[in-house]
């Protein structure tokens, strides 16, 4: 059995697959940038690696929580089934983030930071956490415990996904009226939608605006979901008091761009959750033995986009 791994880091990744599937042969793209495989390991894979594959690909999974770049490839083999990582670490680590940006605007350290500027000596009391209610827009395997970990942190949290759940401790709300609820009720939501279609410009002028005034965007999940113009005129007018953002439409967000100075907005760079080697070796190893053994494994809609 042949795996070809393709990831920024895919020696690792070669190793630790290695170890833990002795009997497969794990090849990274640099040595086979062009052969056939029976599952690839991969994280937006060049063209000709897909275009090499042929009808004994078995599987791809996809090194990534977001899909996107996969099935945005123009040569993605059609019909061949598609997972992708599914927390493997990464929902801690989203959870660490949000929970940093929330507190750096609901415990005025933005404020702070400000005050410091000019030398100013002034305490701001802290309102208690039920007076910051948030909204987590999606709940896939991280946006889920996302939510769950913000309640049990003593948050009132809303939850928005496109069909319905149920979670723990989150009122959860779907569909587009969902959204607009969500919206309305929450004075910080944090996006972890996947960028699909129908996620594209989802928080614009229109469903911001909804937000209660002073209200605050963090953005750990992907950018297309922002439209950032309107993000920033919301900024400038004072109905929203703040945005963390760590992704964007186009990465690296250029120098030149005037968000880096802006000075209600905290720019990290997709920092929020990388993946961490180990876990999602872990996971591939246990999807392609389940794979090998003919189980069924939990598969990415191509239509859906997640
Ligand atoms: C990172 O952005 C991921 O999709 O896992």
């Amino acid at each position: 059995m042949r795996i070809i791994v393709h990831h920024p880091l895919a020696a690792k990744l070669q190793a630790l697959l290695s170890a833990m599937l002795p009997h497969a042969e794990v090849v990274t793209s640099d040595e086979m940038p062009a052969s056939r495989a029976d599952y690839l390991a991969v994280f937006n894979p060049p063209k000709a690696l897909l275009e090499a594959q042929d009808a004994s690909l078995k599987g791809i999974i996809n090194v990534a929580a977001g899909v996107d770049a996969l099935l945005n490839n123009p040569s993605l083999p059609p019909n061949v089934p598609i997972t992708k990582l599914r927390d493997a670490g990464m929902a801690s680590l989203m959870l660490d983030y949000s929970l940093y940006a929330l507190l750096h605007f609901s415990r005025d350290f933005d404020r702070y930071a400000e005050q410091a500027r000019e030398r100013r000596w002034k305490l701001r009391f802290p309102q208690p956490r039920s007076q910051w209610p948030v909204g987590v827009l999606g709940l896939g395997a991280i946006g889920a415990q996302v939510a769950e970990g913000l309640a049990r942190h003593g948050y009132q949290v809303n939850g928005y996904s496109r069909s319905a759940k149920t979670l723990e401790g989150v009122t959860t709300f779907h569909g587009e009226e969902g959204l607009q609820e969500v919206l309305q009720r929450s004075r910080t939501i944090i996006n972890i939608l996947p960028a699909t279609p129908a996620t594209s410009g989802i928080l614009n002028r229109t469903t911001l605006s909804q937000m209660p005034e002073g209200g605050v965007v963090i953005n750990p999940g992907r950018g297309n979901a922002i439209m950032l113009d309107d993000l920033v005129e919301l900024l400038d007018s004072g109905h929203l008091r703040g945005a963390a953002l760590d992704v964007f439409p186009h990465e690296p967000l250029p120098p030149e761009s005037p968000l880096w100075q802006h000075p209600q907005i905290l720019i990290t760079p997709h920092s929020a959750a990388p993946t961490m080697m180990e876990d999602a070796a872990a996971q591939i190893a246990d999807y392609i033995e389940r794979w090998e053994n003919g189980e069924a494994i939990p598969s990415v809609d191509r239509d859906a986009g997640y």
